[in-house]
């Protein structure tokens, strides 16, 4: 008998095709987010659960699931789960590394540019007919040659950022939990460690790549912020709660930063809407990883792991081995 899965989105057609060779698949492809009761009902009865990060997998849903074996995230963060829930449960969680990490680098770049040479205010401006006649001042941005770029988290992302910084001569600093070996520190532009608040205090663009988690909720708030450049650039292609969202909206009114590259907000899809009147906001709909080939990588992985794990083997990319044990 075919194990039971949910897929709680709407998927590329050859996933849920190939699932459908493994699995009793029930799909959401019309693509309506399912309420948290809507969500337990369905998957009260199922043995795996292919999710994106948009759904809320609580303690309350895995303790209504007492079938679930495995939940394979189609994304790296995971803090959408309570991976201690489901440890508890003896339910593996699986997550989509790597797959990822050069196009989300590519788009922290795309962000920064953007934000730092004002590429789509100007644009906006444009679009609306002022331009009239060339000026001297218009729409001076920022040099991202030769300034210190500032990272703060250095996973993998991170790192893949780092590197891209050797085109335009940048230094790099960045803080993480940990320090890198030093052979990766090379990799990565030569990266230079430094303590939070020194990197606040110099780099001249800043690019948030941490996970979120109870830990980083609002690491860059008001007192952060305020050790920061005026002439700064702060990128976010993280997660939202790691920006204390209302304090950066006053630190852009007012000038005490410059721009920002914001890809994630607290409360996504629900922003809030003060950033709609900055000018010297950049803001897209969280999709750092959303390139043609990413998109299906990930996908395919969220896939494998699922197919892996539902087999009774152990899924490449498993988050809570210890439930092995
Ligand atoms: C991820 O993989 O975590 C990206 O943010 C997409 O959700």
């Amino acid at each position: 008998m075919k194990a039971k899965i949910l897929i709680a989105r709407a998927v590329f057609p050859e996933v849920l095709e190939r699932l459908s060779q493994h699995f009793e698949v029930e799909a959401n492809q019309n693509d309506e987010p399912w309420s948290a009761e809507e969500m337990a009902r369905r998957l009260h009865n199922k043995q795996g659960l292919f999710s994106s990060a948009n759904e809320r997998i609580s303690a309350e849903l895995i303790a209504a699931c007492p079938q679930l074996k495995v939940i394979a995230n189609m994304a790296v963060g995971f803090n959408n789960i309570d991976l201690e829930a489901a440890t508890r449960a003896g339910i593996m969680v699986t997550n989509t590394p790597d797959v990822l990490n050069e196009t989300t680098a590519d788009f922290a770049w795309a962000l920064l540019m953007a934000a730092a040479r004002r590429v789509g205010e100007s644009e906006r401006w444009l679009r609306a007919g002022k331009w009239q006649r060339w000026r001297y001042d218009t729409f001076l941005g920022a040099d991202l040659h030769g300034a210190t770029l500032g990272i703060l988290g250095m996973g993998r992302i991170g790192q893949a950022i780092a590197r891209r910084s050797r085109g335009f001569d940048m230094q790099v600093l960045y803080h993480n939990r940990t320090r890198l070996p030093v052979a990766l520190e090379a990799a990565a532009s030569q990266a230079q460690y430094v303590g939070k608040e020194e990197l606040l205090r110099r780099a001249d663009h800043l690019i948030l790549v941490l996970p979120y988690s109870a830990a980083t909720h609002h690491a860059i708030g008001a007192a952060e912020l305020a050790l920061m450049k005026p002439t700064a650039t702060l990128v976010n292609i993280a997660r939202g709660g790691i920006v204390d969202d209302a304090a950066l909206i006053a630190a852009l009114r007012q000038r005490r930063l410059a721009a920002a590259g914001l890809d994630v907000f607290e409360n996504e899809p629900a922003f809030h809407p003060d950033f709609l009147q900055l000018d010297n906001a950049v803001l897209t709909p969280h999709i750092g990883s959303a390139s043609v080939p990413t998109r299906h990588a990930m996908a395919a992985c969220a896939a494998d792991n699922l197919i892996v794990a539902l087999s009774g083997q152990i899924p490449p990319n498993l988050l809570n081995p210890q439930i092995l044990q």
